[in-house]
């Protein structure tokens, strides 16, 4: 038996130990995009739920070697948001702001994580309708041992001021590797891309970010989808899963623009093609990831699908998670990688590969005929991005809905579209009378099993089947004739 004494042992953290734990996994231009998040979350809670116009706002980046610039003008900071859970290192449990919208910042680190990865210095300064304010981060507060309050300073010079609702962020005293970085026009292209990417929804719903004052351009994914119920159409699924709605695509990428599509003002272009072709993974609208091919996103997952080579490059899959709890989304904390491990990313990889089966057949339907034989069922169709190309596949009346409900009894529609089985995919001419006819019987149990793991769906045509499981062989055969 022990009795409590007068004498405490000290267990709060230091603050060395805690920025550079807090810094050490996040790359610099991560950091970076994460005060954007922040950004583009004001601009959602100004919305206040209803639709955002992003023409309205902008991010204006500046870096060099001496200092870091972010300006928006995304409605700023409420006194006593900065007050009670803006400067905190970590969100409060009783912050429940954004339970009701879809934001992405969840950990309330992104804003002091950036801060302190780039520099010894800060000044955060923010208006928030006509209350303007700012907050001193200094390097004698870094440097202190206790973790005294930040101070929250007024304006007295009209300089001082914002000329409209927005925040501010500098940040000098670099660190040296970091100064050598915001100097090396490398770097800047580097932030360019990563802005195109992730941002690419947002740029291209109007939201203007400038980097060192060049307007950064979208990336764009997109998939073709002909107006004809009976075109061709890309692969299309759409289910909620435990309060998060999981929407694919998968399709023939083109580096044709939609019609009245023009970023020629922009100075940073966004890449296209084959950049895009592969897996592209959106979290609340952010692209996680844009153009994998790797073992990640199924690529290479023998039998069903081959690791991924140019025959496949007009293959491109998209993949949505939305939630209103951003902690539910399958990404990290630096939001720029997938959380590979979770439930929902495993269920979403089997319907993900399902997709890829159609075009990974499709193109080897086509490897030995001239592109201009597919030309003409292809000519009416147009680059969709994933939320207009499920909108016009949902239309067709071929699409299958299905209404379910989940375990906590939640109801909710199953979308689902398979352009292979509904047909609405070219056929190269028949083959040559040389053709040899397989003919063979199977138990029926087998044959549904085989169905379920080719197509998840038990009950799909044995010939179907069948034929799926020679080509199958056929590509690795093939593979093995190239000698690869
Ligand atoms: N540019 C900004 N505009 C409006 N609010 C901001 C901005 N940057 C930060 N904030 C506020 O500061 C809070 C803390 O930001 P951050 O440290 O990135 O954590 P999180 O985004 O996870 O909450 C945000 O929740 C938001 O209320
Ligand atoms: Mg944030």
């Amino acid at each position: 038996m022990t009795k409590p004494s007068n004498d405490k042992a000290q267990a709060s953290p230091t603050k060395q130990f805690f920025v550079s734990m807090l810094t050490r996994d996040i790359t610099l231009a991560d950091a970076i995009l994460d005060l954007v998040d922040n950004c583009l979350d004001g601009a959602l809670r100004l919305a206040d739920g209803e639709a955002v116009d992003y023409g309205r706002y902008f991010v204006k980046i500046s870096i060099s070697a001496d200092r870091f610039l972010i300006e928006d003008n995304c409605g700023g900071i409420p006194r006593d948001v900065a007050k009670n859970y803006a400067f905190k290192m970590g969100r409060e449990p009783e912050d429940d702001r954004d339970s009701e919208s879809e934001t992405i910042g969840m950990y309330g680190v992104g804003m002091k994580r950036a801060i302190f990865k780039m520099g010894r210095n800060a000044l955060v300064r923010t208006r928030n309708g006509e209350d303007t304010f700012e907050v001193p981060i200094t390097s004698e507060w870094l440097d202190a041992k206790n973790w005294d309050p930040l101070p929250i300073n007024e304006p007295t010079e009209a300089s001082e001021n914002l000329d409209e609702p927005g925040t501010t962020i500098h940040v000098s005293d670099l660190y040296e590797g970091v100064a050598r970085h915001f100097a090396n026009p490398a770097f800047v292209n580097e932030v360019a891309t990563a802005i195109s990417q992730h941002f690419t929804m947002f740029l291209q719903w109007g939201f203007k970010i400038e980097l060192n004052d060049q307007r950064v351009a979208p990336v764009h994914v997109d998939v073709l989808v002909s107006p004809r119920e009976d075109g061709p159409a890309p692969y299309v699924f759409r289910k909620t899963i435990n309060d998060v709605t999981v929407s694919i695509t998968v399709g023939l990428n083109t580096s044709r623009r939609a019609e009245g599509e023009d970023d020629d003002d922009a100075d940073f272009s966004g890449q296209r093609d084959s950049a895009t072709a592969g897996w592209t993974v959106l979290c609340n609208d952010r692209a996680v990831i844009v153009g994998d091919k790797s073992r990640l996103t199924g690529w290479g997952d023998l039998p069903l699908v081959p690791l991924y080579h140019p025959q496949f490059s007009v293959i491109t899959g998209i993949i949505e998670f939305r939630s209103k709890d951003a902690k539910k989304l399958p990404v990290t904390t630096t939001k720029r990688a997938l959380d590979t491990s979770s439930e929902i990313w495993l269920e979403s990889l089997v319907k993900m590969k399902e997709g890829m089966r159609v075009w990974i057949s499709y193109t080897n339907d086509w490897k030995n005929h001239p592109r201009s034989d597919q030309q003409s069922y292809w000519q009416d169709a147009q680059p969709f991005s994933l939320s207009r190309a499920i909108e016009a596949v949902a239309s067709r009346t071929t699409v299958k809905k299905t209404n379910v409900s989940d375990a906590s009894g939640h109801a909710s529609e199953v979308v689902e579209f398979n352009p292979r089985k509904n047909n609405v995919l070219p056929k190269p001419e028949e083959k040559k009378p040389s053709s040899k006819k397989i003919v063979f019987s199977r138990p029926a149990e087998e044959v549904r099993l085989v169905s379920k793991m080719l197509f998840d769906d038990p009950d799909e045509k044995p010939g179907t089947i069948g034929d799926e499981c020679f080509k199958i062989q056929l590509a690795k055969a093939n593979t093995k004739k190239r000698g690869e």
